[in-house]
């Protein structure tokens, strides 16, 4: 890693990217904090990315809030020029925004399919092919998306009424893969974590209210996803759990 290393969480108002933030920053990073909930236009859910900045600045790194609908090609490019204008470059971008909006198939409108679709793979393809030029420049960086055990579980997708968010789940997965071969040979990692338990964030428990204090902590997902960032960028192509990164992690630390 360089001495300077800047990150771009998305989805960090709250949840598991409000934690992303937190963990880079620990680990030294600088972080840009994009979603779309601001301190002037909030959410009904808790959190803004001006409060995960504030906080990733009480760690001793710089911080950006920078709105951001992921939806949005024009607003997407403005994040990523403000990054580049204020801290001069990114090196390592999380691709964590996600919507649910759980309904049978039958019952799904075009509308919402489309929702979950542009958001959840629609975003990540815009955020990617918006670093792009900034991490080919700068011969490397890593690009880290985020999946779910929905992917892997047909019948948790058909019983929870998520199928498009499995679909868009999987594709952002075959993304991941295909992209890291493209982009191995000039030096940019591409992977994904695939979060295979239920963490207790207020999107789940939107999705699904029957969310109890058995599910884990959103500050596991982050960690492995702060695994993800320390990895050369040889390593890439990987789609991991939170299980195998903490596995690769113990196993590092054992003499
Ligand atoms: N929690 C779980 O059990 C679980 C399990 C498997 C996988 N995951 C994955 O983990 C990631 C985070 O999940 P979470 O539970 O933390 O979700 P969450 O609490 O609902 O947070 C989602 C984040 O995405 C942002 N977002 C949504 N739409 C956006 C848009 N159009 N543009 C920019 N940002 C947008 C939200 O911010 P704004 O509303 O402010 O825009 C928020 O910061 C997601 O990719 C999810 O699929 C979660």
């Amino acid at each position: 890693m360089p001495e300077t290393t800047v990150a771009i969480v998305i989805g960090a108002s709250r949840g598991i990217g409000r934690h992303i933030a937190l963990a880079l920053a620990r680990d030294g990073m600088d972080v840009v904090c994009a979603a779309r909930s601001t301190r002037d236009a909030p959410s009904k859910l808790s959190g803004t990315i001006e409060e995960t900045a504030s906080e990733v600045e009480a760690l001793g790194q710089r911080a950006r809030a920078v709105p951001c609908d992921i939806r949005q090609e024009d607003q997407v490019a403005e994040m990523v020029s403000r990054t580049t204008e204020e801290l001069g470059q990114i090196d390592v971008l999380v691709n964590n925004a996600a919507v649910v909006v759980p309904a049978p198939f039958s019952e799904i409108t075009s509308k919402r399919w489309d929702l979950m679709l542009d958001v959840n793979l629609g975003g990540t393809v815009l955020c990617t092919r918006a670093v792009l030029p900034i991490m080919l420049e700068q011969g490397s960086g890593r690009i880290i998306n985020v999946s779910s055990g929905a992917v892997t579980d047909p019948e948790l997708a058909a019983q929870l009424g998520i199928i498009p968010y499995a679909v868009s789940k999987a594709a952002v997965e075959a993304l991941t893969t295909a992209l890291a071969a493209e982009l191995q040979p000039r030096g940019i990692s591409v992977n994904c974590l695939r979060i295979e338990s239920a963490i207790a964030t207020e999107g789940a428990e939107l999705a699904d209210p029957g969310v109890d204090s058995g599910w884990e902590q959103p500050e596991t997902a982050a960690d492995a996803v702060r695994w993800l960032a320390a990895q050369d960028t040889s390593y890439t192509g990987h789609v991991v759990t939170m299980a195998e990164a903490r596995e690769a992690e113990a196993r590092k630390a054992r003499p």
